[in-house]
């Protein structure tokens, strides 16, 4: 009965614009895997971390974590390096296929959210061991939602979009990462899930085609995902206070 964790860190980081790939971007000095893999190793139940690099990059990123070894608070967690694929979703069945027959709590953590509290990690860990299948860490939006149709027959690129409908606003929420499963529910999740296209962004989505009951836990602000440029001087911001 041991819980690992798969990080997703094979993205380009398109949104965050140039320079290399976005899990190896510094932050506060420290690479933002490295963050992320301290973050999740800290939770005392995690045994194993799977992270997912970038198919050119499994030699650099294991370079790099070597170089940043765990603190000997982390326990005992083994750190495994796997390639991903061209879609977030390839990434994650690669890192599920990595995992140890050991293993019955999976978690997935996208790479993107260095900055998520150990208090979050374990919640989503106690939920599942508690018995629920599937459990996301969410976050109340405080942007009114609009969903949009397609555009009106004959409109150019840039025209306005059309407004088909306003979501009640406090029916809604963010959902962040990581998200914990039972390992066989996931593993099933993704074996079932369509491969073709950008695949799904959202490992818990793939649970709900199945028809299994996805629960919430409270998110945390500062599990907030790294994506545009501004994201990165928030993420400097956070840290910043931390360490004062
Ligand atoms: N990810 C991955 N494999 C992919 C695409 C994404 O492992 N083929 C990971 C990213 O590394 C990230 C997480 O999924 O940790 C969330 O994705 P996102 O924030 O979209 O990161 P990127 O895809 O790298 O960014 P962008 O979409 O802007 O290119
Ligand atoms: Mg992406």
């Amino acid at each position: 009965a041991r819980t690992a964790v798969v990080i997703p860190a094979a993205g380009r980081g398109v949104r965050l614009g140039r320079g290399a790939p976005k899990a190896l971007r510094p932050l506060g000095g420290i690479p933002m895997l490295v963050h992320a893999v301290r973050a999740v190793a800290r939770a005392r139940t995690v045994a194993l971390v799977v992270v997912v690099a970038p198919p050119d990059g499994a030699a650099a990123v294991r370079t790099m974590l070597d170089e940043h070894p765990l603190p000997d608070s982390a326990g005992a967690t083994d750190v495994v390096v796997v390639t991903g694929g061209t879609t977030r979703q390839e990434s994650v069945a690669r890192g599920l296929d990595a995992l140890t027959d050991d293993i019955d709590v999976v978690l997935v953590h996208d790479a993107a959210r260095p900055l998520v509290p150990v208090e979050t990690v374990e919640a989503v860990v106690a939920a599942v061991r508690d018995g629920a299948p599937a459990v996301v860490p969410a976050l109340p939006v405080t942007d009114t939602v609009k969903q949009v149709g397609p555009p009106a027959d004959g409109a150019g690129p840039g025209a306005p979009e059309p407004v088909v409908a306003t979501p009640e606003r406090a029916l809604l929420r963010a959902v962040q990462t990581p998200q914990g499963f039972d390992r066989a529910t996931l593993a099933k999740a993704h074996a079932q899930a369509p491969t073709e296209g950008e695949g799904a962004t959202d490992d818990a989505g793939l649970v709900e085609a199945l028809g299994v009951r996805v629960v919430l836990v409270p998110g945390h602000e500062e599990a907030f995902k790294v994506t545009r440029p501004l994201d990165l001087v928030l993420a400097e911001a956070v840290l910043a206070r931390r360490r004062a």
